[in-house]
């Protein structure tokens, strides 16, 4: 996934910034998070790294490949930094993100143009990073992860994300999955407090957000202090951020299902605002493989879980990740994931060949599968994974959906939104509506997003409204 910032009205800046993010959402929040840093120094967000004032690439580390694209993109920019250069300006070139926290000084040896490269822990440290960056001969490498909160630190969120907004509220991870090198990127996991988890979703709506995305890479292990003073668990942070005035939706992702519990499954069925959807990674259908990879699940415990869910919210739509080829999987095993998949139904799914990451576990454990039987077992996976999302769409056609409006849709007079289930829905209708939920009736399903007519006509819309 790749994501840059828009840039907002009147960016006529003294100084351009272009940021470009990888990997999950957490970087598509915190490259927010730096451009918010960022900006009372004069910089702000441009949409192409021609002529920029600064650069950061904010990194993925989670496969092989997507630390690969750092590498070509660093030679493409190296060449933007030469001609800024040549015109008497200056280009800062940073690295920020996974890739940084994990291979820090190993970037600037192999790039030695880039200027900076910083940890996800340091962000709200930028400024004074920028400073010694100016002073300095050489790069700037900052990788600890400091003793203070970041969140702390950092600004107030500032700029507008649109009707459909990220928050950060949980970070890092104790599991160790055996394949994940997320604990060793982003380190132990925090929780926000929720004080400053409902302030800022406040903030969020009142710059126009309708729909809040809870973001960490263990949301559901979130924990805090309420600001009763008493222990809160994620299911009762949901109902108090269900009370924000103009706040229509919640959403959280990304769960473990160990973390999954009574109250939160009660929340899909007690909270209006919290959509039907939820994505739940599994990675494997086989025990043997689950213990392998240290997810302290089994494929049971997951299908428990899968039926909790659907009885407190029969309409729940389930999304997952998958892992083809972990060390030790057997054609045996590889079946069972297939046969897990079919019993559940997935509305939506991430799968990936198996990529062995320096220093995790599973890079140097036994029995590696070889590549050509990792790729044919990641086919007959997104071959099956991909029938159900088609499955999934087309048992909405004919029906009613709400649709929260998010944009206009690619074509004159269209719109785009967002059904509860998450798929993209495309429905002719007036601006006005951006930032609305309406009710649409589906007339087709494609493979990977919806179209509709809304059941209130525009001209009818001051009514409905
Ligand atoms: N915190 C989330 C996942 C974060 S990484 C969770 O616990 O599920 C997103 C997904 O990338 C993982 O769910 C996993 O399916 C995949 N992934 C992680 N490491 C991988 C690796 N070494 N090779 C292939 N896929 C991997
Ligand atoms: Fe990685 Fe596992 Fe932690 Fe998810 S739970 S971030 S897969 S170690
Ligand atoms: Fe990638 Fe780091 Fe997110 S490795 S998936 S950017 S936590």
């Amino acid at each position: 996934m790749t994501e840059t910032m828009q840039a907002p009205r009147g960016a006529g800046a003294k100084k351009r910034l272009f940021v470009q993010s990888w990997g999950c959402q957490m970087n598509v929040y915190d490259s927010h998070r730096m451009a918010d840093v960022l900006a009372p120094l004069g910089y702000a967000p441009v949409s192409s790294p021609e002529g920029a004032d600064m650069v950061i690439l904010n990194t993925c580390h989670i496969r092989e490949k997507a630390t690969e694209k750092l590498f070509s993109e660093l030679g493409r920019l190296r060449a933007l930094k030469e001609a800024r250069r040549a015109e008497g300006g200056r280009m800062i070139l940073a690295v920020a993100g996974c890739v940084a926290q994990a291979e820090g000084a190993e970037i600037t040896a192999r790039a030695p143009y880039v200027d900076l490269v910083l940890g996800p822990q340091s962000y709200h440290r930028l400024p004074e990073l920028l400073a010694r960056v100016s002073r300095a001969a050489g790069a700037v490498i900052e990788t600890e992860f400091p003793p203070e909160d970041k969140f702390d630190h950092l600004p107030e969120a500032s700029a507008p994300q649109g009707v459909t907004a990220f928050l950060t509220i949980q970070e890092g991870c104790d599991k160790f999955c055996a394949f994940c090198v997320v604990p060793y990127t982003r380190g132990a996991e925090y929780s926000r407090p929720a004080a400053a988890v409902l302030a800022e979703a406040r903030r969020l709506v009142a710059g126009g957000a309708r729909e809040v995305t809870l973001l960490g890479q263990n949301v559901n292990a979130w924990h805090g202090e309420g600001p009763e003073g008493r222990a809160w668990n994620l299911a009762r942070l949901l109902a108090a951020l269900a009370e924000i005035p103009g706040l229509a939706r919640l959403r959280y992702t990304t769960s473990h299902p160990r973390d999954m519990d009574a109250a939160l499954i009660a929340a899909h069925r007690d909270i209006p605002a919290v959509m039907p959807f939820l994505h739940l990674p599994v990675q494997s259908g086989s025990d043997r493989v689950l213990a392998a990879m240290n997810r302290g699940h089994k494929a049971e415990d997951y299908l428990r879980l899968v039926d909790a869910l659907r009885q407190a919210r029969p309409d729940i739509a389930l999304s997952t990740d998958i892992i083809a080829g972990h060390p030790g999987e057997t054609e045996a095993d590889h079946q069972a994931t297939l046969r897990l998949i079919e019993r559940v139904g997935f509305a939506q799914a991430f799968s990936f060949k198996y990529s062995a990451r320096p220093g995790t576990p599973a890079a140097a454990a036994p029995g590696q599968v070889e590549e050509a039987v990792k790729d044919r077992r990641l086919a007959e996976i997104q071959a099956l994974l991909r029938a159900q999302q088609a499955a999934f769409n087309a048992s909405k056609a004919g029906q009613e959906v709400e649709v929260l409006f998010t944009g206009p849709g690619r074509h004159p007079g269209q719109l785009a939104g967002r059904s509860p289930w998450l798929q993209p829905v495309h429905a002719t209708g007036p601006t006005g509506l951006i930032g609305a939920v309406r009710r649409v009736r589906i007339t087709a399903a494609h493979p990977n997003s919806l179209a509709g007519e809304l059941i209130h006509p525009p001209d009818q819309e001051k009514h409905a409204a």
